[in-house]
């Protein structure tokens, strides 16, 4: 299925994650302080409300991500609440390595997305990481992304694009700048 057809199905796929200004998604050492506002402060910038987060993250229905960054959650703390959560891996995993909402998943992403997905979630948010969005965005997987850029220069690190030979275009549909200096910018693929 294509992702118009997909689309008016009534799924949505967004691709959600926070780069620092020079496009890393991850530090070497794995450590996430730079995700911290520290002092920052953007005047003109919004703030949003913890209960405007919570029904925010209330809306979204399943969240899919790569084994990888299902260890990091583990280790950091469960950030996904009682949503369903789907990994993707290659590997087999001890049931008691789960969470009641985590289901493993191997196979084709395509298959995952129509097949498994789109007939019970409208709202898939697709959190990382880097390798398993650039699978998805090769496959025509993703309908938006939401990319925020955190204030920060990191050097080196894990690059959220990879080397995707093509050329796509996308189209803006908002951009947030918030107090603490984070910049919420929202594409939508074009011909969606
Ligand atoms: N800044 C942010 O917003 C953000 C968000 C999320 C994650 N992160 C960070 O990103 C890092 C992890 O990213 P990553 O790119 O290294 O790994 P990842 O994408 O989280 O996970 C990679 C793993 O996912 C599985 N996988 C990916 N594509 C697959 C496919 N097509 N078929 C089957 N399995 C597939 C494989 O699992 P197996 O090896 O089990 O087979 C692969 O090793 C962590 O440090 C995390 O904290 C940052």
């Amino acid at each position: 299925m294509s992702r118009s057809e997909g689309n008016a199905k009534g799924r949505s796929v967004t691709l959600h994650m926070v780069s620092s200004l020079d496009g890393f998604i991850a530090k070497k050492d794995r450590n996430v302080s730079w995700l911290d506002c520290t002092g920052s402060v953007y005047e003109a910038g919004v703030s949003i409300s913890e209960e405007e987060v919570v029904a925010f993250v209330k809306a979204i229905d399943c969240y899919v991500l790569g084994s990888r960054t299902y260890e990091h959650a583990l280790e950091l703390g469960w950030p996904y609440g009682d949503t369903p959560v789907v990994v993707v891996t290659g590997r087999e995993w001890p049931p008691a390595s789960a969470r009641k909402t985590v289901e493993f998943y191997s196979g084709d992403l395509t298959t995952l997305v129509d097949a498994k997905l789109a007939p019970r979630y409208r709202n898939i948010w697709l959190v990382g990481g880097a390798m398993l969005c650039q699978r998805f965005l090769e496959l025509g997987l993703v309908d938006e992304i939401r990319l925020t850029i955190a204030p920060v220069l990191l050097g080196e690190g894990l690059r959220l694009f990879g080397g995707s030979p093509t050329e796509e275009r996308w189209k803006l549909k908002n951009v947030v700048a918030y107090k603490n200096g984070f910049v919420e910018l929202s594409y939508s693929a074009c011909g969606v």
